[in-house]
């Protein structure tokens, strides 16, 4: 890819991996992140010489080994951990697929299945992104993703408004080759004031070097 990193070294906060929201003490929601794009962006910054920040989700991929690792298991903890860890960050990146909704409550015992199909009332989960975004004065570039599966620009920029970040990366999850789980993603960044930059179907590994670079540039003129 055609873009070229000359920017300081920078302390970095990265989200990934999915959340899961307790049900029961055997049961939880969650999705199908495998944490492979945020952790390609851990490595990619540790590559470039940036000190990280990874916050992560239950994944069964191995950490870099130079990352400052903050394990979590709900959307709670992550945004707990994200809030505790902001001191000195240059850029956030939160590309966690972090639950939108979770069980109200958490049963305290195994719910019975012969106790007939429970039913689940869900509440919203606090929005990390958008607790950052809210955030006055803010210290770091804060950028965001969009897993979208329809009208992938539009959602993208109505997420980059109300939810006050200086970037979303959009990616396409509807798609079977890449997105979720897949080693490889096609991604669209969305800057105010700026036309997207879509960088096309890579690894993403590839990918995350060349966000990075792209991330830095913004910051550098914001
Ligand atoms: O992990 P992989 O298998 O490699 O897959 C990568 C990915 C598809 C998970 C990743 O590229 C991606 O799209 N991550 C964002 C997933 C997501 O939750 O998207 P969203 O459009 O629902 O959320 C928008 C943004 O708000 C995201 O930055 C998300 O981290 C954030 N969010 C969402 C809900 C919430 N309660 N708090 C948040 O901070």
């Amino acid at each position: 890819m055609r873009f070229r990193c000359t920017h300081a070294c920078m302390r970095l906060l990265i989200t990934a991996g999915p959340t899961r929201e307790p049900i029961d003490p055997v049961r939880f929601l969650s999705n199908r992140s495998s944490g492979k794009m945020g952790y390609a962006i851990a490595e990619a910054a540790l590559e470039a010489g940036d000190e990280v920040i990874l916050v992560s989700g239950p994944v069964s991929i191995a950490a870099p080994p130079r990352a400052r690792l903050v394990s979590v298991v709900t959307s709670d903890e992550m945004f707990e951990a994200v809030h505790a860890n902001l001191a000195g960050v240059d850029l956030a990146v939160l590309c966690a697929a972090v639950a939108d909704f979770k069980p109200a409550r958490c049963e305290p015992r195994k719910i019975k299945k012969s106790a007939g199909a429970p039913r689940l009332d869900l509440v919203p989960t606090r929005d990390i992104l958008a607790s950052l975004g809210a955030m006055r004065p803010r210290n770091f570039f804060l950028a965001g993703f969009a897993a979208e599966t329809n009208d992938v620009a539009e959602n993208a920029q109505k997420k980059l408004r109300e939810k006050g970040c200086d970037a979303i990366v959009a990616n396409d999850v509807s798609r079977g080759d890449l997105g979720f789980e897949s080693d490889e993603n096609e991604l669209s960044v969305f800057i105010p004031y700026q036309p997207r930059i879509v960088l096309p179907k890579a690894s993403k590994r590839e990918l995350a070097g060349a966000l990075l670079i792209i991330l830095k540039n913004s910051q550098e003129k914001s």
